[in-house]
């Protein structure tokens, strides 16, 4: 069932069928026989025969094509199972740089081209320089149908990513910065077991910063970082501090049918995660000196699984005048305490050189939430020239303080057609949110048509939750969507959505 077959209507190209496998957590136990664990690595190779006009790409480092439409692939590095990906569909690809290429369907070919060509060479040259040899060969990214779940996937040598990345003008490139990071954080060092999950995505969102701080400076990377601090705290809010879920080290206790560990994915083994990678950064206090610990933390356990115990015990010896100092029992700050208390990480990195990307939109945030709006001081901001994480960092202020006071956000509304009418998935999810916050009536059709138009979980989740906490029209609204889009959800997502609704049947 978690081999994924869509329809020709829910591909970009509505042409012919399309198949693909999500593995990541425990799906790819119902592909083929495996020990479906990340503690487990093997190599692996596949032979896939496909109809006439029909492509087959694996996360593999070797591939040919023989007659009869098979497709051969090896594995030549040892792999946890969940990195086994399996795509076939009408697909083409282009060259993006001398190891990358991108993959599509036809009609999205050039689109993609275009948003990526040239610029992946240097992320994965600056990975290296950062973590050591890259080790998979090709790094290669699959544009995927539009019901995929995640912004990307990192099956080795060929990300998956969703085309709502095809912004048309690279602002999104931050999720290819992160999968380009597991080829180091998650594919070659492994957690061991999923309730060690923030050893893949902690340290990943700690290299995708350095990467990012290395190609586009620090004030922009702090900016990025922020958003993500907002994300964390959006769901501690939700979640309350306290839930268990909210430690970086999860209990995944074996219940009547086990925990399926996908049910326990939230922004803590992320941001958190990234705090307790920066908080061992400043506790040696040198960059250079941290760079070189993680390439020596990669190169000892690369093509093994561990757990944080590893880790750490790993770090102390590294810097044994660290050790010396007892630096994992710092009251407040013991290690204990960061991966077995829940709630709000103790330390947080210092994001204040992204103060001058920042302060501008929280001012203008706090004109727009003001109960008489002063329109003078509000022209004089020009957000034109913005970049869209300086608009999604304003807008989830503006979220953070709405309803704002009556008429405001229709307002703001037409004043900036480049929000309320933007097509870039990260700010359509916020204008949505404010939307329904806000309750503007006359612009709801807008989530129906992002909810009609894409099927990320992190994205579809949220605004349903928005629906159902809000009014008897907003439940309506969401009621009606899921109906019409609930076949095209993968079927995780369909399962998390009618949760929220209270649906019958729901697990
Ligand atoms: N490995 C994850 C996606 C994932 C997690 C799939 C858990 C299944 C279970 C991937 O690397 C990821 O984190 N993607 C993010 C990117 C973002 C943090 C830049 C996403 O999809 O939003
Ligand atoms: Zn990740």
């Amino acid at each position: 069932p978690q081999v994924c077959w869509l329809s020709p209507e829910q591909t970009a190209g509505k042409q012919k069928p399309y198949m693909y496998t999500q593995g990541q957590a425990v799906l790819n136990r119902s592909f083929f026989p495996c020990f479906d664990t990340p503690s487990v690595k093997f190599t692996y190779s596949a032979t896939v025969k496909v109809p006439e006009g029909f492509t087959a790409v694996m996360s593999a480092t070797s591939w040919e094509k023989q007659k009869d439409n098979t497709f051969v692939f090896k594995m030549s590095q040892p792999i946890p199972s969940y990195l086994i990906a399996l795509v076939v569909g009408d697909i083409v690809s282009a060259d993006v740089g001398p190891r990358s290429r991108v993959w599509a369907e036809p009609c999205l070919i050039e689109a993609a081209r275009k948003e990526y060509d040239g610029v992946i060479e240097e992320f994965l040259v600056v990975g290296e320089k950062l973590f050591g040899p890259y080790v998979w060969g090709r790094y290669d990214i699959l544009f995927m149908p539009p019901s995929f779940p995640f912004g990307g996937m990192e099956n080795p040598c060929l990300t998956f990513v969703t085309p709502c990345l095809l912004a048309g003008d690279r602002s999104l490139v931050d999720v290819i910065i992160h999968e380009i990071s597991h080829s180091w954080f998650g594919n070659l060092v492994t957690n061991a077991t999923w309730g060690e999950f923030w050893l893949n995505e902690g340290f990943t969102m700690y290299a995708q910063r350095r990467i990012s701080t290395e190609v586009y400076g620090l004030p922009y990377t702090c900016l990025e970082a922020a958003t993500g601090r907002a994300l964390l705290r959006q769901h501690m809010d939700a979640t309350g501090e306290d839930h268990p879920l909210n430690k970086l080290r999860v209990v995944i206790e074996p219940g009547l049918w086990g925990v399926n560990p996908d049910d326990t994915y939230n922004e803590t083994p992320y941001e958190k995660g990234y705090c307790f990678v920066s908080y061992l950064a400043h506790l040696v206090g040198n960059q250079s000196k941290f760079d070189a610990f993680l390439q020596a933390y990669v190169n000892r356990f690369k093509f093994q699984s561990i757990t944080a115990d590893d880790t750490l015990e790993f770090f102390l010896e590294y810097f044994p005048e660290l050790k010396e100092k007892g630096v994992d029992s710092i009251p407040g700050f013991e290690f204990d305490r960061w991966l077995n208390t829940p709630g709000w990480p103790p330390y947080l990195p210092d994001l204040s050189p992204g103060q001058q990307l920042m302060r501008p939109a929280e001012e203008l945030a706090e004109l727009w939430a003001a109960d008489s709006l002063n329109m003078e001081a509000i022209e004089a901001v020009d957000i034109m020239g913005w970049r869209t994480y300086q608009l999604v960092y304003f807008l989830d202020q503006v979220l953070q303080k709405s309803p704002l006071p009556e008429g405001n956000v229709k307002r703001l509304s037409k004043m900036y057609p480049k929000i309320s009418k933007a097509q870039n998935a990260e700010l359509r999810l916020r204008w949505c949110q404010i939307v329904l916050k806000n309750n503007l009536e006359a612009e709801y059709s807008k989530v129906k048509d992002f909810l009609h138009s894409q099927g990320k979980q992190k994205y579809t989740l949220p605004l349903y939750r928005a629906m159902w906490g809000g009014s008897e029209a907003t439940r309506a609204l969401a009621m009606e969507t899921f109906s019409a889009t609930a076949p095209q959800l993968h079927v995780n997502v369909q399962n998390y959505v009618k949760k929220i609704l209270g649906l019958a049947g729901a697990e």
